[in-house]
């Protein structure tokens, strides 16, 4: 086990007071997850129940994990990714009580020694984003959870392909498929700090510009709208049709990766997928071309392959910025190929993130009363709650919305 593990799980609990700071900037943009905590505060309906979350720990997870332990929960953290942390927010964490395992740039040792961590304080619901917590608890490690959710995307996929060969092992609650996680949160969120991440690592203009989109799905509708709105000529790339027929209808082009390849200045990748751009796109990229990541794996770009088609070492040539040379060529990497949004800015909005915790909030609230009745099996988020998070996010923004008339009622029925 790594010396950090053993002595203090974080990078400086001196950062505390800075990471309340952000925590408190957050919550004031989050106010949806207090007002579905006080709505329970008296009952402490987590009391008792022991936490164990694997999420980016930004200052908006603090915002959540802060509401559940408002409730009763006791609370152990570690993060989705090893250089998503923000090392004063995990600092605020654990000045709080919240057992922290998290520091920005853990190596792949450190980052399973961390889940490992979350898994020993013998959680009894666990909260991920990605799937990591969930398959390393399915190692003979189950015992004491009674239930789980689950917030992304390429998370949910693992967990349906457990479901499938029978082995899911607790009840889990798919967050990302609730809509007011995946139209917002993936669409508007992503959309914007994808842009944000490239914008601040790269600097780049964006008017002008050949961004190719591969993957029009949620994230890749953001990411390609936004892209689109500062100017850039956006191309998409997809193998499903009807994802293909969209982006066309809403005005992108629609073409092959290897035949784009020679004309991009920037690539996203937002599929989930695993090697979308390999050696043979690589080869044929233009000199200056930027490589981006948006989906939560870092192998949609195939970093071995660049390597393997570099004519030397890559230089680090600004922050989250290396630069390979490729047969004379400089083609440039942001954040070594992971989550440009949260390694080279800070994530998803609070505002977007509120609508998501409030999601998990009230999937973990409804585990904790309903788990003696749930099936080992993949559930969707209650609509009811997915309506209520819709609800009261209109109603923080001041909107008020009509009402089906009776007369309405009656004629749909
Ligand atoms: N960075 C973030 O903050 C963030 C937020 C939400 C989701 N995600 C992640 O982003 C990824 C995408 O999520 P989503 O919700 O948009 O998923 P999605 O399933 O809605 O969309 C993925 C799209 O990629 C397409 N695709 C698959 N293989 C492809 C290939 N070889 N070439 C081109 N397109 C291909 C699919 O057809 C689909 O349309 C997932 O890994 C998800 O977990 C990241």
């Amino acid at each position: 086990m790594s010396r950090r593990l053993q002595t203090n799980p974080i990078s400086d609990p001196k950062l505390a007071e800075q990471g309340r700071r952000l925590y408190e900037w957050a919550a004031n943009r989050m106010t949806i997850l207090e007002k579905f905590a006080a709505k329970n505060r008296t009952k402490k309906p987590l009391a008792g129940f022991k936490l164990g979350l694997c999420l980016h720990v930004t200052k908006e997870t603090s915002v959540l994990a802060m509401a559940a332990k408002s409730l009763g929960a006791e609370i152990a953290i570690c993060s989705a990714n090893p250089l998503s942390v923000q090392n004063d927010v995990a600092a605020f964490l654990s000045s709080q009580g919240i057992r922290t395992f998290a520091w920005r740039g853990e190596t792949k040792e450190e980052y399973d020694q961390c889940i490992s961590s979350v898994l020993d304080t013998k959680p009894d619901i666990v909260t991920d984003d990605g799937g990591d917590l969930h398959t390393a608890a399915h190692k003979s490690r189950t015992k004491s959870i009674v239930g789980g959710t689950e917030e992304t995307t390429s998370g949910v996929k693992r967990l349906q392909s457990m479901q499938r060969h029978g082995k899911l092992a607790y009840p889990v609650i798919a967050v990302n498929n609730a809509h007011t996680k995946h139209l917002f949160d993936n669409r508007y969120g992503t959309g914007q700090s994808t842009i944000d991440g490239i914008q601040r690592s790269a600097g780049v203009l964006f008017a002008g510009k050949h961004m190719v989109v591969s993957g029009y799905g949620w994230v890749g509708k953001g990411v390609a709208a936004r892209a689109k709105g500062m100017g850039a000529n956006v191309t998409i790339t997809e193998v499903d049709p009807v994802k293909a027929l969209e982006a066309r209808m809403d005005g992108f082009d629609v073409m092959k990766l290897s035949e784009v390849a020679p004309y991009g200045d920037i690539f996203v990748t937002c599929t989930g997928q695993t090697s979308i751009i390999r050696k043979e796109h690589f080869v044929k990229m233009k000199n200056g071309a930027i490589l981006a990541n948006a989906g939560h794996f870092d192998v949609e770009i195939n970093i071995q392959d660049l390597h393997s088609v570099a004519d030397a070492q890559p230089q680090t040539v600004r922050q989250d910025v290396e630069e390979f040379l490729v047969r004379g060529r400089k083609i440039y990497l942001l954040a070594k190929g992971r989550v440009v949004n949260l390694v080279a800015a800070s994530g998803n909005p609070s505002e977007i993130m509120a609508l998501s915790f409030a999601n998990q909030l009230l999937s973990i609230l409804h585990i904790a009363e309903n788990h003696d009745m749930m099936e080992l099996k993949l559930y969707d988020v209650p609509e009811e709650i997915d309506v209520a998070v819709a609800r009261y996010a209109l109603e923080a923004m001041g909107i008020k919305i009509d009402r089906q008339t009776e007369k309405q009622k009656k004629y749909q029925s």
